[in-house]
């Protein structure tokens, strides 16, 4: 019982991590804000939003990407990292919503 119990919380975890904030890589107190994205639709009946946030490359080396989920509600977008990110110049961050529901999120791009 109690293996099942600490499971089901580990699952709960993880399933709940999906849909919020995520972070690739690690942010270093003198890494530089390269990009700042927030990505914002209203919902629509039956159909959900799938945006790609470019982050083209650029001069720096990037250390993280980190996108937060302005919606507090677990109905925001799942961010996933299409390619790119930490370790590259360059980055494309996918955001996924949920059907009928809008999208708030915010991407974060750090460099050095
Ligand atoms: C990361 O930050 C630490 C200090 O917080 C510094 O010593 C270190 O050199 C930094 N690393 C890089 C790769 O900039
Ligand atoms: C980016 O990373 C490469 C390979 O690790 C390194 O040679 C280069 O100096 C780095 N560029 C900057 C701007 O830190
Ligand atoms: C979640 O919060 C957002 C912003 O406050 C709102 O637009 C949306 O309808 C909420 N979704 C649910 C399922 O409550």
């Amino acid at each position: 019982m109690r293996i099942l119990l600490v499971l089901s919380i580990v699952l709960a975890v993880i399933l709940g991590c999906h849909a919020y904030s995520a972070t690739w890589g690690r942010r270093n107190s003198t890494d530089y804000l390269l990009s700042r994205t927030t990505e914002a639709r209203k919902p629509v009946k039956n159909n959900y939003w799938n945006i790609n946030v470019n982050y083209p490359t650029g001069k720096y080396n990037i250390s993280a990407v980190i996108v937060y989920d302005n919606f507090k509600n677990n109905s925001g977008a799942s961010p996933s990292l299409y390619s790119g990110g930490p370790g590259y110049r360059f980055a494309t961050v996918n955001l996924r919503g949920l059907v009928s529901q809008g999208i708030d999120s915010t991407v974060e791009i750090w460099g050095r």
